[in-house]
């Protein structure tokens, strides 16, 4: 069954500063110095790329405005709104429009909730990642867990909508004291939980360490029980996972921005780095915008770029068998996956009324499933 079927279209908008860089993080993202004037002619630019962006795509119903990064609760809230405005000027606000924005749990971040929400902002998404001081500082982050609980119940009264990003599966973690950490989120009452194993990105300081032999990720087996762990955790307190690694109370908490991403929907992505994918004369095309902030500013660069129909049935099963809605059979013709490969994947796969979902049992192994589904098609 597919939850709130009508079509979304979604606008991202990247604020790449941030107050520290986290060690693990390969976002496109730059250390916070000021620049005040380059953040207001970054507001400018962003602007004029909507503006020329509403030219391509012409009238559209947009269900969701994104705020990503980098991290946009450092934004001016008198900046927020008139991006919030500007965007819901330039299409056809649904009835209700989630507007979500990521934030640090900083008390100078809680602080600005307040004003945030009266810029527009209707939902939260903030970075908790642990709730245990060590494994804060191991991240690098710059709040403790103190700090997080208190910017979680500040969140809860300024916004509808609250989310906690977390991240677990970090070398050598106690999955006691992780499970204990999701009791606790639970008991906040958030509605909606992401939780991230650590993954080791290239070109991070991580990464470097791991080279150096100074860091050890959690090797694959107890990845794998934290993963089990984790899902049932968080089902058995009322969050139902909706995507391989996102869990939500009931389907209005869902990410309708999201979902815009998982079921293969149109979305503008402006900011510097930013994706995008927008439907045009009939033809889906894959948008990115210039990654350094002068480039985008300076609008030089950038690309937008046809898909094959391979590349766009491709996608989909990617980003769709992450959901516990699946994606269309229909959608995935391109890639022709034999019948028998299907057989030869029961178990881990299923295709009923037409979509193809992973099963629970699939779900710990879905990219080698996607590798082999995608590979047999080809
Ligand atoms: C774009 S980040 C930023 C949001 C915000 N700046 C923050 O740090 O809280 C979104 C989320 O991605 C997750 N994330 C980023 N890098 C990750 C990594 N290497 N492994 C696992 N999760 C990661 C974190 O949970 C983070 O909150
Ligand atoms: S995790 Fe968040 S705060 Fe840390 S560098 Fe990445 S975007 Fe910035």
């Amino acid at each position: 069954m597919i939850s709130d079927p009508s079509p979304g279209f979604g606008v991202y908008i990247h604020w790449p500063y941030c107050a520290r860089i986290c060690p693990y993080c390969d976002f496109n993202v730059l250390r916070d110095r000021g620049r005040e004037t380059e953040k207001a002619e970054l507001v400018d630019a962003i602007i004029a790329d909507l503006t020329a962006t509403r030219a391509l795509s012409g009238p559209r119903r947009l269900t969701s405005i994104f705020f990503g990064g980098g991290t946009p609760s450092l934004m001016e809230p008198a900046q927020v709104a008139r991006l919030i405005a500007a965007t819901r000027a330039l299409w056809t606000p649904a009835a209700v429009v989630e507007i979500s924005l990521e934030a640090n749990p900083t008390d100078a971040e809680a602080a600005r909730f307040a004003a945030l929400a009266a810029a527009g902002v209707n939902r939260l998404s903030l970075g908790v990642q642990s709730l245990q001081d060590h494994a804060l500082r191991f991240l690098g982050r710059n709040h403790d867990a103190d700090a997080a609980i208190t910017a979680i119940a500040s969140a809860q009264k300024n916004f509808d909508r609250v989310s906690v990003d977390l991240i677990y599966a970090l070398p050598g973690q106690d999955l006691e004291i992780w499970a204990d950490d999701l009791t606790r989120i639970a008991a906040t009452g958030v509605e909606h939980v992401s939780a991230y194993q650590l993954t080791i990105e290239t070109g991070t300081a991580f990464h470097r360490a791991a080279r150096r032999g100074t860091l050890s990720p959690m090797p694959i087996d107890p990845a794998a029980d934290a993963y089990a762990m984790t899902q049932n955790m968080l089902e058995r307190a009322g969050f139902d996972a909706y995507e391989i690694s996102n869990h939500a109370r009931g389907v209005t908490a869902r990410s309708r921005h999201n979902l815009t991403y998982w079921r293969g929907e149109d979305y503008v992505g402006v900011g510097p780095g930013a994706h995008g994918r927008l439907t045009r004369g009939g033809r889906r095309h894959a948008t990115l915008t210039p990654r350094r902030i002068a480039d985008y500013i300076g609008g030089v660069g950038g690309s937008s770029e046809p898909m094959s129909t391979g590349d766009v049935a491709s996608e989909r099963l990617l980003m769709g068998l992450r959901t516990s809605e699946g994606v269309a059979w229909s959608d995935l013709s391109a890639l022709k996956i034999p019948a028998a490969q299907l057989a030869h994947l029961s178990g881990f796969v299923e295709l009923v009324d037409g979509r193809l979902t992973v099963t629970r049992q699939g779900r710990p192994v879905l990219d080698y499933l996607i590798g082999e589904l995608a590979a047999r098609g080809a």
